[in-house]
């Protein structure tokens, strides 16, 4: 089993590079799907989750070509959709269901296993993709043996769709599933998410017609299909935000490149309250922490509130700040589990419902711990690096999956941390 094995204490010092945002490639390589004719995407980050998407693609018969380390060719010249056995590769990720969206959205058909990736205390619901496709004349069944299947035999067809839960998953699967469909959509109530917009223009791109990506209402007219193109995915919010948490944490002077410092205004806005120095730039960010940290509260909220992909980051963080901090959980219905895992670090946390209290401590203790999810993982990592002594994180499977080349990028940090296989 694979773990990384952390000297803390240190701070961190130098520049990293930003990858591609993970949350917007899992929804734009599945699109790759509906495109005819070669489709370039760029700044592709080379994380699990997506080169398991590309592989599902090849499975199907999309011919993929990797062109550069972040570039890749697709060209749908013709698909099998029956590919079971993309089964088992499904399953393992949140984001296969972007795939009905996208196999719905051009042949009017889709079967699909349930989504995997990481749970926070409970089965993460599709009710309003669900909810969307059928609103797009669309019949969707949850089969038994755990696929997700959906079939427009009239064709799908425009609708006005008001979604009961601002969810990100649904407005990019629905968003997909429209954009071949006959008349216009209304979406409302939708995510806005610096990713919602980069599918939007990605799929503007090739020639869909999207209207309103990052606002309450995206407003789509059918087209007949989409012709190839080339596109750059946007810089990931979350590794950035989570790269300024360990500076935070551990102290130093690092410069963060290939940022979109419009995206990064609300976690600039916290660790500011906390004592970190932010110096914004175009494309980059210098963040630095020399003095002590300041405890200050937070609560989650879709996007533009304060991102809860960053919520166990920041809480690793408020573990060393002085006096009391508070952060309340305004998305997922329980996404603490990660607070056990630093409180065997030494770290003072009580967690009332949707909200943990964090009471500062001088230091942080290196133990073994594991990562329960891909942003708990996050946070362990941080804890550990900003710990002394010697942590150790299992599971990082649950990492690896969104972080691109985690541990060269902290190494060329000057943090001491190393993977291995137990
Ligand atoms: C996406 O998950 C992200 N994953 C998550 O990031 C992120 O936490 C989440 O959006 C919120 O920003 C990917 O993009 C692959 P949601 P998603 O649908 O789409 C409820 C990470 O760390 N809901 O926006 O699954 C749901 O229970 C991952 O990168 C319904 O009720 O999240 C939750 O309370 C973790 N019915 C809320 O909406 C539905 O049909 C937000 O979920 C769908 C969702």
């Amino acid at each position: 089993m694979e773990k990384y094995v952390i000297h803390g204490g240190r701070p961190l010092e130098g520049e990293v590079t930003i990858s591609g945002a993970k949350n917007a490639a899992v929804a734009i390589v599945p699109a790759a799907l509906m495109v005819d004719g070669p489709c370039v995407i760029e700044n592709v980050p080379d994380i699990v989750d997506v080169m398991l998407q590309f592989e599902i693609l090849e499975k199907m018969g999309v011919k993929i070509e990797q062109l550069d380390a972040t570039t890749f060719r697709t060209e749908n010249n013709g698909v099998d959709l029956e590919g079971v056995e993309t089964f088992e590769q499904m399953s393992k990720l949140r984001a296969s269901y972007y795939f009905i969206g996208a196999e719905l959205g051009r042949y009017g058909r889709a079967r699909v296993a349930m989504p995997g990736g990481c749970n926070f205390g409970g089965i993460r619901p599709v009710d309003q993709h669900v909810k969307g496709f059928e609103k797009l004349n669309s019949f969707v069944r949850v089969e038994s043996e755990g696929f997700i299947s959906a079939i427009a035999p009239e064709g799908l067809v425009g609708n006005h769709i008001y979604f009961d839960v601002v969810t990100v998953g649904a407005t990019m699967n629905v968003m997909l599933a429209a954009v071949f469909a006959k008349g216009q959509t209304v979406m409302e109530n939708v995510a806005k998410e610096p990713h919602i917009v980069d599918l939007a223009n990605f799929l503007n791109q090739m020639g869909a017609d999207i209207k309103g990506a990052g606002t309450d209402k995206i407003v789509i007219n059918g087209v007949e299909h989409l012709h190839g193109g080339t596109y750059s995915i946007i810089p990931d919010q979350i590794e950035a935000g989570t790269y300024m948490a360990a500076v935070a944490a551990c102290g130093g002077d690092v410069l963060i490149k290939n940022v979109i410092p419009k995206h990064l205004e609300c976690i600039c806005t916290k660790l500011e309250d906390m004592g970190v120095r932010i110096e914004m730039y175009d494309d980059s960010v210098r963040v630095r922490r020399t003095g002590p940290l300041r405890h200050t509260n937070l609560k989650t909220l879709p996007y533009p509130g304060f991102p809860t992909d960053m919520q166990p980051q920041m809480a690793a963080v408020m573990c060393l700040a002085d006096g009391s901090s508070h952060v309340t959980e305004g998305v997922w219905a329980n996404r603490f589990r990660y607070t056990e895992e630093l409180e065997k670090m030494g770290a003072h946390i009580n967690v009332f419902k949707e909200t943990a209290v964090i009471d500062g401590v001088p230091e942080l203790s290196g133990r073994d711990v594991l990562a329960h999810d891909l942003r708990a993982g996050a946070a362990m990592v941080i804890a550990g690096l900003a710990a002394h002594g010697t942590t150790t994180v299992s599971q990082i499977g649950y990492i690896e999956r969104g972080y691109e080349k985690l541990v060269d990028k902290i190494r060329g940090l000057g943090g001491d941390i190393t993977r291995v296989t137990d």
